[in-house]
């Protein structure tokens, strides 16, 4: 595939992601608190987490190994940041989340199974296939992007592990209640996860500075507002004593 072609599809998703967004703002992505009956046949929600995620994390492995241009430079940092990322969202989350009724629907899946591939596969073959040696090569390593965006990478994966930890801990064993989350971020925002996982995608496209890593967080950002509003309109409804001070994802401000 030609640089002009996959740029195109990029622009294309991108017009889709901004579409998703503003949909997302009226219906309630249908997974975890939020899942219906009404969006069909729906299957156990850690095979759903596993089945979806697969993807992404099979599809940054073939190119990393298998790729063109992979070990050429220091582009590999990128395919292992992103590897780390989604081998504890395809393997160890789904395997740490408590069990409960909640199934999750075959919709969701299959859309998440589009995102993955469309996502992973436009970063995968954009820096295995067509990036240059000189993009990432000492000098990046070295660069303001590389220093600032490898930072916030880091920074957003542990705040997305030690939030998806506290909720998950929420629950003893057997338990499928829910209760308002305390400590850490929780006490500026109601979902320092999702924010975590922001700021781990603005990372990542600081660092990388190209059109696919950049649709990537356009897309993360497009699903994960909204989903933040569900989850803090959802609390604020469950329980009437949650704190009213608490923004939804992004400290201070929203
Ligand atoms: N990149 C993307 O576009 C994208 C999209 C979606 C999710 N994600 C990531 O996937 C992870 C999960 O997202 P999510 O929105 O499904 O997370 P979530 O609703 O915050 O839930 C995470 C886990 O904690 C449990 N939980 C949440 N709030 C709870 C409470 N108040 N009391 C007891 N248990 C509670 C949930 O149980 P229930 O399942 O019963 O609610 C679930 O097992 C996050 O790290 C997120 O960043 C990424």
């Amino acid at each position: 595939m030609k640089l002009e072609t996959l740029e195109l599809i990029a622009y294309v998703w991108l017009g889709i992601a901004v579409a998703v967004h503003v949909t997302m703002f009226f219906i309630t992505a249908p997974f975890g608190r939020h899942t219906s009956d009404k969006w069909g046949k729906s299957i156990n929600n850690k095979l759903g987490w596993f089945i979806m995620e697969m993807p992404s994390l099979l599809i940054m492995l073939y190119f990393l190994f298998w790729g063109t241009n992979s070990f050429n430079s220091y582009v590999w940092i990128l395919f292992v940041l992103w590897i780390l990322h989604y081998v504890n969202r395809t393997l160890i989350f789904p395997l740490r989340i408590k069990p409960t009724e909640k199934k999750m629907p075959v919709f969701i899946v299959a859309n998440a199974i589009l995102f993955n591939l469309m996502n992973a596969g436009l970063n995968g073959y954009f820096l295995a296939e067509l990036s240059t040696k000189s993009a990432y090569n000492e000098n990046w390593i070295t660069s303001p992007s590389f220093i600032i965006g490898f930072s916030l990478f880091i920074i957003g994966m542990l705040i997305n592990w030690k939030s998806d930890t506290i909720l998950i801990n929420l629950r003893k064993k057997g338990d499928t209640g829910y209760y308002i989350p305390k400590g850490f971020l929780f006490e500026f925002i109601s979902s320092p996860n999702l924010f975590g996982e922001i700021v781990e995608w603005s990372g990542f496209a600081i660092m990388a500075w190209n059109l696919p890593a950049l649709t990537f967080l356009v897309w993360t950002f497009a699903n994960l507002v909204p989903r933040s509003k569900n989850h803090h309109d959802w609390l604020l409804k469950k329980f009437e004593n949650y704190p009213k001070d608490r923004k939804k994802v992004f400290p201070f401000i929203y």
